[in-house]
């Protein structure tokens, strides 16, 4: 399947990225994330690594995918054991059986062409035992998700948010089973699941 190639809203940005957008988002999901030093870690729409800086010393390995090149090098200049993915989240290049203790995404699933597929695509790779996932994602219900959204619209950007219920019933239709739901600011909530 061949999606958008590549966002290029991203690929232009990218050199500004890490200026414009300063804070770490990561580190209200460390303690969610339960992390011991054995996990294998995806993250999907990695970006610049900016997510990714405040646990990678916390994982065994990381993955981290992304479909804009500019903004995976970047990723990748930083955390140069990290291992790079171009791809998109629509249609993970990992085979049968290639399984991943945590998943996350983080400001990243309102920008994905298909967000069921990729959630489907998560059920696929996610450890069947003890592996979850961790979407973080902005609630357009709430003034913060509400003024994202219009940014996003006025930018043409073609991103669709999800309010926390939509986002347990995209979950459901995946086949993943929530864990929890809560928000980590007033507008930023996670949502953490698992295979059924
Ligand atoms: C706002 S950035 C977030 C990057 C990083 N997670 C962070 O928090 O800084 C969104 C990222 O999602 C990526 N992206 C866009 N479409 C995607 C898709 N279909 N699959 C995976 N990632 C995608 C973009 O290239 C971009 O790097």
């Amino acid at each position: 399947m061949v999606y958008r190639i590549p966002k290029r809203f991203f690929d232009l940005i990218s050199p500004l990225y890490d200026f414009l957008i300063r804070d770490d988002p990561t580190k209200k999901i460390i303690d969610a994330l339960k992390l011991t030093g054995r996990e294998r870690v995806l993250e999907i729409g990695a970006g610049t690594g900016r997510s990714i800086a405040s646990i990678i010393s916390l994982a065994q390995r990381v993955w981290l995918l992304d479909p804009s090149q500019p903004m995976l090098q970047q990723a990748i200049q930083k955390f140069p054991n990290a291992q790079p993915v171009l791809a998109y989240a629509e249609n993970l290049p990992f085979e049968e059986g290639f399984y991943f203790d945590r998943i996350i995404a983080v400001d990243s699933l309102h920008h994905w062409d298909n967000q069921l597929e990729g959630l489907k695509e998560i059920e696929r790779v996610l450890e069947p035992t003890h592996g979850f996932s961790i979407i973080v994602e902005f609630d357009p219900s709430r003034i913060l998700g509400h003024y994202i959204k219009s940014m996003e619209k006025f930018f043409r950007m073609g991103s669709t948010f999800f309010t926390p219920v939509e986002m347990r019933t995209l979950h459901r239709k995946a086949n993943l089973h929530i864990i929890r739901q809560a928000y980590l600011d007033e507008g930023t909530y996670l949502t953490m699941a698992k295979k059924k």
